[in-house]
């Protein structure tokens, strides 16, 4: 979507924010799959309400861009235009036990950097690609740990009042893969409550996950980490391998030879490549076992 032509350039100008005219989001995606349309980069927070008030009133929809590591977006011209906030180097202040991080830092970068000062408990999800606000999204989770076990406060913008606001941990519920959040809220920091251990413990559980996933993972290719989600107390990984999907393909979308829950990019896949490998996948598992497989990664549509 073009909103470049539109008289707004310069009022989002002086709200802190930036117009990218004809973005490709595939540059944006760890699956390198996406059409283009308008990004807007936001650097002051404080101009989130009126930004959102001035797309609204002009008729304008958006989506808010985070790490795009779990994320499938549509090809071609997309109805929409995307919002992102800068990612951040480092972006962490800690304070006692409690780390405050910023939504857009990286994951991993947050970990280590908890790390350094003695704050643990979140090692398994070193390798997570993606940023804490994504990551906070999804409640995301690794080797027995999920970030939602940490999260003590959350600042953020909420779609559903038009404000700034910041949530007590208590008052958010944090499931497998999902989250209380509503869809449209945009994170802007989060507080975490970290448990104190020395930092060469921290280490070494973060070099046996990093070694887990190096063996197990395609990570040396574009994907979006898991595309299903696991059914209760079963492995789709497993099943896909024990059905033989493992090299499965359409197009250039492929079904990991590593890991058959992850599904690779191996070169132009598009994204209807990508959607219909997804289907099909998943009515071979319905085929036989009569299972639903519910879809892990986020899907933009046009
Ligand atoms: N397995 C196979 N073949 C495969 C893949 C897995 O037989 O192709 C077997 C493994 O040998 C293992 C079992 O399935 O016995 C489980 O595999 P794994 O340990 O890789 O864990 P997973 O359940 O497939 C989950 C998360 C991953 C996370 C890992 C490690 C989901 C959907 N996936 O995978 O998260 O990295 O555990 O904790 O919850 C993601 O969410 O995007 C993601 C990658």
């Amino acid at each position: 979507m073009r909103v470049s032509p539109l008289p707004i350039g310069d009022i989002l100008r002086d709200l802190g924010a930036e117009l990218h005219p004809d973005s490709l989001l595939a540059e944006s995606t760890s699956l390198g799959i996406g059409g283009y349309t308008d990004r807007i980069v936001i650097r002051r927070c404080d101009g989130l309400p009126e930004i959102i008030r001035l797309l609204d009133d002009s008729g304008i929809p958006h989506r808010f861009l985070g790490g795009g590591t779990n994320l499938l977006v549509a090809d071609g011209e997309l109805p929409w235009v995307v919002l992102q906030l800068p990612s951040i180097r480092g972006g962490v202040e800690i304070a006692d036990n409690i780390a405050t991080v910023d939504a857009a830092a990286d994951l991993g970068g947050m970990v280590t950097f908890c790390a350094r000062h003695n704050l643990g408990g979140m090692e398994g999800l070193i390798g997570v690609p993606g940023s804490v606000g994504g990551a906070l999204r999804m409640n995301a989770g690794a080797y027995g740990t999920q970030i939602g076990a940490y999260v003590r406060e959350v600042r953020l913008f909420r779609r559903s009042t038009g404000a700034l606001e910041t949530l007590r941990g208590c008052d958010i519920r944090f499931d497998y893969r999902h989250t209380s959040f509503g869809l449209d809220d945009v994170f802007l920091s989060v507080k975490l409550e970290l448990p104190l251990r020395p930092y060469r413990e921290i280490v070494k559980a973060i070099g046996i996950c990093n070694q887990k996933r190096r063996a197990s993972q395609p990570l040396n290719q574009k994907s979006a980490g898991c595309i299903f989600k696991n059914p209760p107390g079963s492995s789709t990984g497993r099943i896909l391998d024990e059905l033989g999907l493992k090299g499965f393909r359409v197009g250039d979308a492929m079904v990991s030879d590593r890991h058959a829950n992850f599904f690779v990019n191996t070169g132009h896949a598009s994204c209807a490549d990508m959607l219909a490998l997804i289907e099909t996948v998943r009515d071979r598992v319905f085929a036989a076992h009569g299972l639903e497989l519910e879809r892990e990664v986020i899907f933009w549509e046009n």
